[in-house]
Formats: C-alpha cells, sequence, structure tokens
C-alpha cells in the first residue's frame, strides 16, 4: 500500500492524463502501456530486490551489492545521485501540492463566505505558494517523524482506499454532464500518426519512471522494508498495476471534465491548438468547470482538490523518506532531528523556486525527471545486472517466492535489465537529446 501510495501522485491524475491529451491520446497509452510493463515494472523490480536484500539505505545498499573499489565508488555516486534528484523533486512538488492544498481549501472560503480570502486562495502569488509550500512541507515532516509503521503505512493504508473512492465517484458524476462523451473520444481513439514522433517517446518513458517512482532510490528504500516472507515479483506487479491502472482511469476524468468544460464554454485549447495542459489545466480550466456547476460545483471542487491532496502526500513522505534514511542510518541521525532537517532543506529550495518560479521551476522539473530519473533507472539496471552475483538477485527472489527459478519471471527479467532495459533507455534518453 505504501510503495502504491508512492507511486500514485500527482503523475497519475494529472501527468498522465494530460501527456495523453498532448500526445495523441490512445497512441501515447498504447506506447506507455508498453513502456510501463516492459522497461519501467523490470526497473522497479530491480530497486525493489536490491533494498531488500541490503535492508539498508539507497547509498549502503548499492556498496553492500559492489564487487571492487570501483564499483563502491560508483554505488556512493549513484546513490548519491538519487538522493539529490529525490530531493529536488520534492522542492517542486511540494509547490505543485501545495497548490492543490490551497485550491481545496477555497470552497471551504466560499461557503464560509470569505470571497475575498478565496480570490486570495487561487490567484497565483509568491505569499500563496510559498506558505501552502510551508504548510505541505510540514505535513509530510510531521508523518514522516512519526515512522514507517505508524507514519507511512498507517496514513498510506488509510489514504489509498479513500484517493480511489473519490475518483472513482468524480468518474461517475463527470461521464453524466453534456460533452463528457467527446472527452472519451479524444482519450481513446488514437491518432497513430503521432506514434512514430520522438516526443511520444521521451514523454511517455519520462512519464513512467516518474509514476512508478524510479531511480531515485524510493522504491529501494521502500523494498528494505518489505518482509523477505513477501513475494516480491507478485509485489511489484501489484505496485505497477495499481499505479498504471490508476493512471488510466484519471485519464477517464481528466478528459471527459475537459470536454464538459468546453462544452459550458471553457476555454481549452491552447492558440495552436493543442489542449491546454500543464498547471493552467489543474488551476483554470478545471476551477472554471467547477465553478459553472453552481453549487455542487463546490462539492466536486472539494472532492477533486482532497484527492489530488492525498495523492501528493502518499508520494511525498516516500520522497522525504529517502534522505532521511540515509541521515538516520548513515550519519547516526535520530528520525525526528534528520525529518526536520532534511525537510527544512527541501523546503528551502522549495522557496528558492517560489521566488524564481520563471526560470527554476521547468529546469528542475526537466532535469530531474527528463535527464536524471532515467540516467538513475539505467544506472539501476547496471548494479543489479552486471555487478550484483546472479546467484545472490536469485537467492534473494527465492526468499518469499520459492520455486522462483524455474518461474516466469526468473526466465525473462534477468535478460531483461541486462539487456533490453538499458539500451532502451539509452535509445529513448539519447532521442531527448537529438531533438
Ligand atoms: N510517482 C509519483 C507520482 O506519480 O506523482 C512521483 C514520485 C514519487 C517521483 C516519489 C519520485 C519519487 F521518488
Amino acid at each position: 500500500m505504501a510503495a502504491s501510495g508512492s507511486a500514485v501522485g500527482l503523475g497519475n491524475i494529472w501527468g498522465f492524463p494530460t501527456n495523453a491529451a498532448s500526445n495523441g491520446g490512445a497512441a501515447f497509452l498504447f506506447t506507455y502501456l508498453l513502456l510501463a510493463f516492459a522497461l519501467a515494472y523490470p526497473a522497479l523490480m530491480a530497486e525493489l530486490i536490491i533494498g531488500r536484500h541490503a535492508r539498508a539505505n539507497s547509498i549502503a545498499a548499492l556498496q553492500g551489492i559492489s564487487r571492487g573499489p570501483k564499483t563502491r565508488v560508483f554505488a556512493i555516486f549513484v546513490g548519491g545521485l538519487g538522493i539529490l534528484t529525490v530531493s529536488f523533486i520534492l522542492s517542486f512538488y511540494a509547490i505543485v501540492s501545495g497548490w492543490m492544498m490551497a485550491f481545496f481549501l477555497d470552497p471551504i472560503a466560499r461557503l464560509a463566505g470569505a470571497e475575498q480570502l478565496a480570490g486570495w486562495l487561487t490567484t497565483d502569488g509568491e505569499w500563496r505558494n510559498g506558505l501552502f509550500m510551508l504548510g505541505f512541507m510540514a505535513l509530510t515532516i510531521h508523518i514522516i517523524r512519526a515512522g514507517v509503521r505508524d507514519g507511512i503505512e498507517r496514513w498510506a493504508s488509510r489514504l489509498m482506499p479513500m484517493l480511489i473512492g473519490i475518483l472513482l465517484l468524480l468518474i461517475i458524476y463527470v461521464l453524466t454532464l453534456p460533452g463528457a462523451m467527446d472527452g472519451l473520444r479524444a482519450y481513446l481513439v488514437p491518432d497513430f500518426s503521432q506514434i512514430a514522433n520522438p516526443r511520444l517517446l521521451v514523454d511517455a518513458m519520462g512519464q513512467a519512471f516518474f509514476s512508478l517512482s524510479l531511480g531515485v532510490g524510493t522504491m529501494l528504500i521502500y523494498g528494505s522494508y518489505i518482509s523477505k516472507r513477501e513475494n516480491l515479483p507478485v509485489t511489484g506487479s501489484l505496485v505497477a498495476l495499481l499505479d498504471i491502472g490508476i493512471a488510466v482511469i484519471a485519464g477517464m476524468l481528466i478528459l471527459p471534465a475537459m470536454y464538459v468544460a468546453l462544452a459550458g464554454g471553457v476555454e481549452i485549447f491552447n492558440p495552436d491548438g493543442s489542449l491546454v495542459a500543464g498547471p493552467a489545466l489543474i488551476v483554470s480550466v478545471l476551477p472554471e468547470l467547477f465553478g459553472a456547476m453552481g453549487p455542487v460545483g463546490l462539492f466536486v471542487a472539494l472532492a477533486f482538490f482532497l484527492l489530488m491532496t492525498i495523492a501528493s502526500l502518499t508520494s511525498s513522505i516516500s520522497m522525504l523518506e529517502v534522505p532521511v534514511a540515509f541521515a538516520v542510518e548513515y550519519l547516526g541521525m535520530a528520525r525526528g532531528r534528520a525529518a526536520m532537517l532534511v525537510g527544512a532543506g527541501v523546503a528551502g529550495i522549495s522557496l528558492l523556486i517560489v521566488l524564481n518560479f520563471d526560470p527554476l521551476f521547468d529546469l528542475v522539473v526537466n532535469w530531474a525527471t527528463e535527464v536524471s530519473q532515467p540516467l538513475l533507472g539505467f544506472f539501476f539496471c547496471i548494479f543489479v545486472a552486471w555487478i550484483w552475483r546472479r546467484d545472490a538477485v536469485l537467492a534473494e527472489i527465492t526468499e518469499g517466492a520459492p520455486g522462483a527459478q524455474s518461474g516466469l519471471f526468473w526466465k525473462i527479467w534477468p535478460l531483461y535489465v541486462k539487456f533490453v532495459c538499458p539500451l532502451a533507455i539509452l535509445v529513448v534518453f539519447l532521442q531527448s537529446w537529438n531533438w
């Protein structure tokens, strides 16, 4: 539940549908499904297996499976880059999650008749962005201080079922509104002329890596908390299936909602004819739609932004856990202190981005998700398939999955992480530099 909570986040409910919308609808969906199962799932398994074997933070874990002084240095580099990357991801994620919290409070302010406050909550500004980012970081730090069982696991298992419930209710409601079917068509009817577009491939891979929280050590550290009795290939498949499933289902909410907004007179296309994506979609198109729904719109908005806030929180705690686990295990810090200090550091970077939004926000997002994450995924594959001893890998998998060496997973996965994944990641990665 916790690992699914990490995977399911803004990337699923926001990133996936808008990526699909701007990349030919179902053409993106197909490519995404292919890449998620063929590339991201094997990479997820690599992280879970290393983590459960080592029972430690990413740097110590990679060092533990290293075979000589050179690979030990490489381990520090890969683990360290992961910790840095996840801290940067959290620094922009907390800003966007802060917007979700502000938009969640907006309907409450309206119901209470505080129109001026509602206006402030929904207007872009440094004070609003800064304060809500800090509020969101405080929540994240609070859960992480409570530890793995009482913090992460307890909250993930409370919040995830709530998230799925709200998502399904919203879909049912939106699909009854005029215009929704056009949105469903735009989402599910493929425009295959897009499939050869290199941008589509790069976007789909970036999306798959981001969505499964890969490369940065999150899944490794969560793997280290999984019991040896657990069947890892099954656990990993459930996490991947739930994550992919929720992304696909979220598309059935966001795209129909956009077309409902269109039917209600809201502009959903950019001047160049493409669908509005990115921040404008969630903070302007959807609120306009909710606003046009009359009183019921207040409750729909409340449910929607609660959904977004919950999805963000179960992901942000998994991000903060990576540097905190490192500080606790490696530097010997107390957990509460580590959560406060690391959290404050990330909030500091976040504040810098808030104050210099235009140059910094896109730069940090692109570097972390399109450059660093796929590269780290590549390094993880190298570690597990080329550096770690094959019999040790098998021994780890068969814990909790006796007989795994004669199963399908062991027949396909090792070859996959050894050749197919690194090569494919590299090809797609180089593409992104080409264009
Ligand atoms: N998987 C999360 C999402 O889809 O929103 C984002 C994420 C979480 C990325 C944790 C990286 C990470 F370590």
